[in-house]
């Protein structure tokens, strides 16, 4: 059992969200050509690769999990931190290898990092392709068409409309019982520290009919967890057209669908259905929503609430619409109405645009009140283009980021592991993933509350749910048995 202790890191830091998710799973259905795609930064990202994998299935792809035998690597990147983008080009570096086996191979870029530079990219990269931006996905099979006619080819025209709704994503990587749903698309925020309203143009809500489908067709397929995608879900807003209106009634459907609408409907699914949601922006969570998690057992309690700082005169240069404040009286909100079982995470952002040492310690003392279950934690990097890199200077030497960011992962942890610990003696209902990372003797899910969740596998399957007496606990994971 010693070694479950280390089972499981949650604590992001910097760097963790630019690991790469490769294609694992081989479909092999006899298609003429293979794709390679590897996928970088959030969640969104991970989601759109595979609404690429479907598109390009129609064009007469298969996936594969071994770049050596593709016809066509693609790169889906994010731009988010300068790091980000260096990964990708060692990584870029690292293809070669592979391309100069298989002179044929195509290598292409998509997502955030080929929105931001465009043709730059094929400037700089001589051994890229093609290059696609977010918006620019059902135009690849007429890119890759240009490239076999012996051009370069690049799409990065951003649209107000494009959200995939009629696309079946491929579902790349998969466990069988967790899935995301991409619900918008793009951001309206203007963050000043952030690059994604540039890379992935306005926001814009999908269909709540297609959400809805989307999901009941993964239910029906044995999935048991949706995670419902987008940078400010909270905004959700989708109104039915004039034109629609009997469909509406016939579905239902109020005519304006907010978010509190959507998770409703999602979790009328099934009730066997877990749903999940990020990212909240503290600004635009509502009553409304935390009260339409209260009535929902299937609406997992966790919250994703990122602060960035814990300083109201940083958080005004950051743009990010609240106080220290606001967002304190937020967080009071849940724990009233969800209890305090609820799950709370953030992102920290340390070293912004003259941050002083008092400011830094507000974060903080923030940290201390509201005691977070995770958090991702970052030192600032100035990003080409945004708010903050056209009017306040980057003045925070590196190494005082670097010490300010061990000093809030270092109470991260102790947070993590007194969150922690108050489930301890308690019994969870935890969805069971799959076999636990460090024995196969042993299933890994998570409660309700996001917390990941070890016990030994009894005679319980994969997509099953069981109650688990919580019997101990590391800063990372849960550890306890099966009980009826
Ligand atoms: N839409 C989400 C976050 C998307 S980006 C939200 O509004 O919270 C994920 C995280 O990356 C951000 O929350 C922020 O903490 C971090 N981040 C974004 N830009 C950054 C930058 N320039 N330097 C360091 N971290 C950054
Ligand atoms: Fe970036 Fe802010 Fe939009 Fe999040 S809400 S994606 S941090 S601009
Ligand atoms: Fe990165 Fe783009 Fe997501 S910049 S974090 S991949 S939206």
């Amino acid at each position: 059992m010693k070694n479950l202790i280390e089972d499981i890191g949650v604590i992001g830091v910097e760097g963790e969200a630019t690991e790469p998710m490769k294609v694992s799973q081989e479909q092999n259905t006899g298609k003429s050509r293979k794709l390679y795609i590897e996928s970088y930064g959030c969640q969104m990202n991970f989601s759109d690769s595979e609404i690429v994998a479907a598109i390009l299935g129609k064009a007469g792809f298969d996936t594969t999990s071994d770049p050596s035998q593709a016809d066509l690597i693609f790169l889906n990147t994010c731009s988010i931190r300068e790091k980000a983008e260096q990964t990708v080009r060692h990584r870029l570096h690292h293809i070669q290898s592979y391309k100069k086996k298989k002179p044929e191979m195509m290598i292409g870029i998509l997502g955030c990092m080929a929105e931001r530079l465009k043709t730059k990219l094929l400037e700089e990269e001589k051994i890229v392709d093609l290059v696609a931006g977010p918006d620019a996905y059902r135009d690849l099979p007429n890119l890759i068409d240009q490239v076999d006619d012996g051009d370069k080819a690049v799409n990065t025209f951003l649209s107000r409309e494009e959200t995939y709704a009629d696309i079946t994503p491929v579902r790349l990587g998969s466990n069988g019982v967790t899935a995301f749903i991409s619900i918008m698309r793009g951001c309206d925020n203007m963050c000043s520290f952030c690059v994604v309203p540039f890379t992935r143009g306005r926001e814009r809500s999908r269909d709540p009919h297609s959400i809805v489908a989307e999901a009941t067709d993964l239910f029906h397929k044995g999935f048991r967890e949706v995670t419902l995608l987008g940078q400010n879900v909270d905004s959700y807003k989708w109104s039915e057209e004039e034109n629609n209106k009997a469909r509406l009634e016939k579905n239902g459907i109020n005519q304006v669908v907010n978010f509190a609408n959507l998770l409703e409907l999602v979790a009328q699914v099934h009730p066997d259905l877990r749903i999940r949601f990020s990212t909240s922006h503290p600004k635009d969570i509502t009553d409304e929503v935390l009260k339409v998690m209260a009535r929902y057992e299937n609406i997992c309690k966790y919250i994703h609430l990122p602060v960035q700082s814990g300083n109201t005169r940083i958080l005004e240069l950051m743009n990010r619409g609240y106080s220290r404040e606001w967002y304190l009286n937020k967080v009071e909100r849940i724990r009233t109405i969800l209890g305090n079982e609820c799950g709370i995470s953030s992102d920290m952002i340390t070293g912004f645009c003259s941050e002083t040492e008092e400011e830094h310690l507000e974060t903080l003392s923030l940290m201390d009140l509201v005691q977070y279950d995770y958090a991702y934690m970052f030192a600032y990097s100035e990003r080409p283009g945004t708010l903050a890199s056209k009017k306040f200077p980057d003045d925070i030497p590196a190494e005082v980021k670097t010490r300010r960011l061990e000093e809030i992962i270092n109470k991260q942890r102790e947070h993590s592991y007194l969150r922690h610990l108050q489930d301890v003696g308690t019994v969870q209902r935890v969805l069971i993933e799959g076999p636990s990372r460090r024995s196969e003797e042993h299933w890994q899910g998570r409660t309700s509350a996001n917390r990941v969740t070890v016990f030994p596998k009894g005679n319980k399957n994969k997509g099953e749910y069981v109650n688990v007496m919580i019997e101990r606990c590391t800063s990372g994971t849960l550890i306890g048995k099966i009980v009826e």
